[in-house]
Parts: structure tokens; sequence; C-alpha cells
């Protein structure tokens, strides 16, 4: 049986308060010296944060990440408020073999209000589908098609799209958690946290 992340995400814990985001986006301030954030960013000595939330750790094709984070992203990390707070308070220790030259941000409230910084920029809803794609993209795309035009690999499973024609995608979240599997003898067990499982269905629903 797989079990599904590597990690216990939080994707909505308690709205940040809009000090901490405002003591964030000072915090900010060390950050942009390698990377950009909003309209128009690009990559630079780092890779640039938009739509951060969500996002598989290493995703960027423009972006020449070390091998340590791109192949940590292909097996599962997904950035939510607590893998970045890991990050950012200790870049190496958290991933071995990671490029990014920072110490790390050693106050814990520092730590907090940037993650608090970054996640205000996202929507609560923006930041489940990212994270539904990440995961179904990680976890499904070896067989599946889980876009709006891709060819799934493999003949037999069906494409994410074309679920909802059979039934309501949202009767999956019980089986997501508890333990989904099919018929198919070549699919394997999943069993997903209920966080986890709210970003699938939300992003499924978008497919729609
Ligand atoms: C000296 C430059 C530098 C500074 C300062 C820096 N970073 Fe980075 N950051 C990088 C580099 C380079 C990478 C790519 C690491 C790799 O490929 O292993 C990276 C990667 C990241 C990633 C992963 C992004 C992805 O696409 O997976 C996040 C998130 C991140 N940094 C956040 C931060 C935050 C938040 C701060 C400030 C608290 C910060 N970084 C400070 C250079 C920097
Ligand atoms: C190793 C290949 C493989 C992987 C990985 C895989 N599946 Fe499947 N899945 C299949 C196949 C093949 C079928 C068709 C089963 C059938 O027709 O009985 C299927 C069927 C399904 C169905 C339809 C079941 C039904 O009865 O309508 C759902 C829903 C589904 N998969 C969800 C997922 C999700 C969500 C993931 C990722 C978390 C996933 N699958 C990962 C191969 C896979």
């Amino acid at each position: 049986m797989l079990r599904a992340g590597l990690f216990v995400i939080m994707l909505w814990g308690a709205p940040a308060s809009a000090q901490s985001v405002e003591m964030g986006a000072k915090v900010f301030a060390r950050c942009a010296i390698c990377h950009e954030i909003g309209l128009g960013a690009g990559s630079r000595q780092g890779p640039q944060l938009n739509e951060l939330l969500g996002r598989r750790a290493g995703d960027l094709p423009d972006f020449n990440y070390s091998a340590a984070l791109r192949e940590a992203g292909q097996n599962g990390l997904v950035w939510t408020a607590e893998t970045l707070a890991e990050f950012i308070a200790r870049p190496r220790h958290f991933e071995p073999g990671s490029r990014m030259i920072f110490r790390g941000l050693r106050n814990p409230a520092e730590v907090e209000d940037v993650v608090a910084y970054l996640a205000s920029l996202q929507t609560p809803d923006q930041i489940a589908m990212r994270t539904g794609k990440a995961l179904v993209e990680t976890y499904c795309g070896a067989c599946h098609a889980t876009g709006l035009e891709d060819l799934g690999p493999h003949t037999a499973a069906p494409a994410f799209r074309d679920l909802h024609r059979r039934y309501d995608v949202a009767d999956l979240a019980e089986a997501l958690v508890e333990g989904l599997s099919s018929g198919h003898p070549e699919m394997p067990e999943f069993e997903f946290e209920p966080d986890q499982a709210e970003a699938i269905i939300a992003y499924l629903k978008s497919l729609e």
C-alpha cells in the first residue's frame, strides 16, 4: 500500500493576521536578492516564486534546479505552509543537496511571517486546486491523463477529465482517504490525508 505524500500537509491553517503578512513582506526582502515574485516575475539566481503554495518542488521547466530538489518533487514534495516553513528554516538540513545558498531563517516568527506573506498571494481555492494538480501529476500521471488535453500513458486508465461523465467526482473523497483501489490489478492502492483528498477533488472539478 502506498502512503501518499512524504509530509503531513496542512493546507489551510488559521488565516494569518494582516500584521504577520506585512512583517513577512519585509522579511521577503532577504529572499528577493535571489527570488522574484509577482507579475512578470522570472527566474534569476533562484526560481520565481509565483503560485508557490501547491507547486511541486523543483517543477519549473526554465530553472536549472539541483538534482536533489527536482527528485524530491518527483517523489511527492509539494510546497505547503508546512513544508515551506521547514525548508526556509533549514534549507540544507531539509533538503540535502539543495543549491540554495542561504543559511535559513532562525527566528520561527520570521519563518511564520514570510510563509503567511507567500500564502496571502493566493486564495485558498487556488492553493487547493494547485495542490490537487501536483498530487495527481505525481501519483496518478504514470497511467491517467491528468490535464485537459493530454493522452494518458495507459490506455485502460480513464482520463480524469472524463470521470465526471460517470459519477460526481466529489463522491471519490471518501475513497481517496480510506483507500482508493480499482478492479484493475495494476493500479496501486492509495490513501490520502483528508485535506489532500479535498485538494484532489477541487482539481478534478476544475477539469469539468
Ligand atoms: C542566495 C540566493 C537565495 C536566497 C537568499 C534565497 N534563495 Fe530560495 N532558492 C535559491 C536557489 C538557487 C534555489 C534552487 C535550489 C535548488 O535547485 O536546489 C532556491 C529554491 C527555493 C525554493 C524552491 C522553489 C521551487 O521551485 O521548488 C523556495 C520555496 C525558496 N527558494 C524560497 C526562499 C525564501 C522564502 C527565501 C527567503 C527566506 C529564499 N528562498 C532565499 C536561492 C536563494
Ligand atoms: C499504475 C497505473 C495507475 C495508477 C498509478 C493510477 N491508476 Fe487509476 N486506474 C488505472 C487503470 C488501469 C484503471 C481502469 C480500471 C478499470 O477499468 O477497472 C484505473 C481506474 C481509476 C478510476 C476509475 C475507477 C472506476 O471504477 O471508475 C479512478 C477514479 C482512478 N483510477 C483514480 C486514480 C487516482 C486518483 C490515482 C492517483 C492517486 C490513480 N488512479 C493512479 C491505473 C492506474
